[in-house]
C-alpha cells in the first residue's frame, strides 16, 4: 500500500491508509495506546486498542521519535474529542499494524515544543531541530519565497543564470575566502563576494535581463544579518533606468506580502523615497525604522534610501573608498559639474531598507572605460594594478558594453524578516555560529599533510597537519 501523508488524511474518512513518520509523543490512557504521529505535512492522532494484542504490544514499545510505518481505518472523532488546534484535530486513526522502521535515542531537546534552548545544541543537532515547528515552518517559507522571485522574473523575460564560485577577486567590501589552485603552485581562486562582475559581463555578452539565486562568500565576523555564506536575489537588465530598477524590485516585494504574508500591514505604499543627506539629518543614519510601532510583528516599514555620496574616506587607509562598489556610476549631473572632486558625486545607487533592516542595494553601472578608469584611478589604483586585476572588464567594456544596472537582495534577512525571526541563522537548513563555526560537520577542520601538500601550502610554524586522514573511500 503507498502512504498518505498526514495532511492528506482528512478527506478519507471510513478508508484504510498507510501513514509513516516519527512518534511525537504517547500517551497511555487507561488500556489505550495513543501516539501523535508526525510526518513533514502534520500530525495524526493514533489510537491502538489491546483487541489487538500483538500491534498493542508493539505500541507499547513506542518511544518519541521511533519511525513507523502504521496501517489502520481513519474515523471521524466524536464531537467533543475534536482537537482543533491541530488540522487533522477532527479524525483519528485506529491502527490494524504496526511497523517499527527505526529506534530512536532520546533527543537532545524536546523535538514537540519551541521550548528555547542553548543555540549551540539546537546547531550541533541541525537534523532535529529542523523536525521541529519553527523551523521546518521556517524552511517552507523560503522554498515559497524563492519559488515566487523565480516564476516573478521569470515572468518578465529574466533568464537565471549560475556564474562561478571559484573565481577571481571583486571588490565588495569584504575580506575574500581563497582556494589554493593545485595545478597552479602559489595562485589562488577567489569565492565571490557577490556575482557583480559576472553580471555585468552577461550584459556585455547581450542576456538584457538576468537574475540568480546565488550564494556569496564573505569573510567578515558574522552577527544576526550576516553570515559569511548567504544568498542573494540577483539582477541585473540592460538599457534600464534607476526609475525602472526600483519600481521592478518594489512590485515583487509587493506581490510577495501580498501572496505569501497577507496578514501583513506595509506602512506606506509607494516605498517612501529618502536621499542620504535627509536619513542623515534626520536619523544620523542611511537606514531608518519607519514603523510606528516596533512591536507590531505584522507591520512593514520599507524605505529607499538614494543619492549617497559616490565615495567615503576611509580613516584606516586614509583615502577614498567606494560606498557601494567601484562599478556604480556616479551622478552624471554632479559629474559635469564637479568633474575633479569626486567626493563632491552622488551615485547613482540605491538601497532598499526594511524595518531598519539594509534587504536591497543596487546601482547604474559605469559602462565606458573611460569612466571606469577613472573612478579606479579616484581609488588610488594604479595602471598596473587596474591591468591586473579588471583589464577583462575594461576590455569588455570596449566590445560594445549596453548602459546596465541593477540590484540584489539578501534572501536570508527578506525571509527572517518576514518570518519575524531575530537572526539569519533561523531561516538558513545549515547556518554557521557567530565564530563561523559548523557545528554539526566540525567545519573548519584541519587537513591531511597530502592534501597541503597536493595545494601546495605550508602551515606557519606551530600550526598543525594531521596525519592519516587520507584513505581513499570512493574512487
Ligand atoms: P551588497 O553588498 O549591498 O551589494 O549586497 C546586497 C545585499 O546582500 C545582503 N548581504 C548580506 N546578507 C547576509 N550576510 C551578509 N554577510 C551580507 N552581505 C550583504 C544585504 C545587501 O543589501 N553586487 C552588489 C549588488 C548590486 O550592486 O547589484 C552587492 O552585492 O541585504
Amino acid at each position: 500500500m503507498d502512504r498518505t501523508p498526514i495532511g492528506e488524511v482528512t478527506n478519507q474518512v471510513g478508508q484504510t491508509v498507510k501513514v509513516t513518520g516519527w512518534v511525537h509523543t504517547r500517551r497511555d490512557h487507561g488500556k489505550i495506546v495513543f501516539i501523535d504521529l508526525r510526518d513533514r505535512s502534520g500530525i495524526l492522532q493514533v489510537v491502538f486498542v489491546p483487541d489487538n494484542p500483538e500491534i498493542y504490544e508493539q505500541a507499547q514499545k513506542l518511544r518519541s521519535e521511533f519511525v513507523v510505518s502504521i496501517v489502520g481505518q481513519i474515523n471521524a472523532r466524536p464531537q467533543k474529542m475534536v482537537n482543533d488546534k491541530i488540522a487533522t484535530g477532527t479524525v483519528e486513526l485506529l491502527a490494524t499494524g504496526l511497523e517499527i522502521l527505526n529506534e530512536a535515542k532520546t533527543p537532545p531537546f524536546e523535538i514537540d515544543s519551541n521550548q528555547e534552548s542553548g543555540e549551540e545544541i539546537r546547531m550541533k543537532y541541525r537534523y532535529l531541530d529542523i523536525r521541529r515547528e519553527r523551523l521546518k515552518n521556517n524552511l517552507i517559507m523560503r522554498h515559497k519565497i524563492v519559488k515566487l522571485v523565480r516564476d516573478y522574473y521569470d515572468n518578465l523575460g529574466f533568464l537565471e543564470i549560475e556564474t562561478p564560485a571559484l573565481t577571481k577577486g571583486t571588490p565588495e567590501g569584504a575580506r575574500e575566502f581563497i582556494v589554493p589552485a593545485r595545478l597552479w603552485p602559489g595562485q589562488f581562486y577567489v569565492l565571490p563576494q557577490s556575482p557583480q562582475q559576472f553580471k555585468q559581463l552577461l550584459m556585455v555578452a547581450g542576456i538584457e535581463k538576468y537574475f540568480q539565486i546565488a550564494r556569496c562568500f564573505r569573510d567578515e565576523d558574522t552577527r544576526g544579518d550576516r553570515q559569511a555564506e548567504f544568498t542573494q536575489i540577483d539582477v541585473e537588465l540592460s538599457f534600464v533606468s534607476q526609475e525602472e530598477v526600483m519600481r521592478l524590485t518594489e512590485a515583487l516585494m509587493l506581490k510577495l506580502i501580498q501572496e505569501l504574508y497577507p496578514g501583513k500591514k506595509i506602512a506606506q505604499v509607494p516605498f517612501p523615497r529618502l536621499t542620504y543627506a535627509e536619513l542623515m539629518e534626520k536619523y544620523q543614519s542611511d537606514k531608518a525604522d519607519l514603523r510606528k510601532n516596533k512591536k507590531d510583528p505584522e507591520e512593514l516599514a520599507f524605505h529607499w534610501m538614494i543619492d549617497p555620496p559616490m565615495f567615503k574616506r576611509s580613516e584606516a587607509e586614509k583615502k577614498l573608498v567606494a560606498t557601494h562598489h567601484p562599478f556604480t556610476m556616479p551622478n552624471p549631473d554632479d559629474y559635469q559639474q564637479y568633474p575633479d572632486q569626486p567626493e563632491k558625486w552622488r551615485a547613482s545607487s540605491y538601497d532598499l531598507i526594511l524595518n531598519g533592516t539594509e534587504i536591497w542595494g543596487g546601482s547604474i553601472r559605469i559602462h565606458s572605460q573611460e569612466m571606469q578608469r577613472k573612478v579606479f584611478s579616484v581609488l588610488g589604483l594604479a595602471e598596473a594594478e587596474i591591468q591586473a586585476r579588471f583589464g577583462h572588464l575594461l576590455e569588455a567594456f570596449a566590445y560594445g558594453a549596453p548602459p546596465h544596472g541593477g540590484i540584489a537582495a539578501g534572501l536570508d534577512r527578506i525571509v527572517a524578516i518576514l518570518q519575524n525571526e531575530e537572526s539569519i541563522r533561523e531561516v538558513i537548513a545549515f547556518p554557521k555560529t557567530g565564530d563561523s563555526r559548523d557545528l554539526l560537520m566540525g567545519a573548519p577542520s584541519p587537513i591531511s599533510r597530502k592534501a597541503l601538500q597536493e595545494a601546495n601550502i605550508q602551515l606557519a610554524a606551530g600550526v598543525a597537519a594531521v596525519e592519516g586522514f587520507d584513505t581513499a573511500l570512493a574512487d
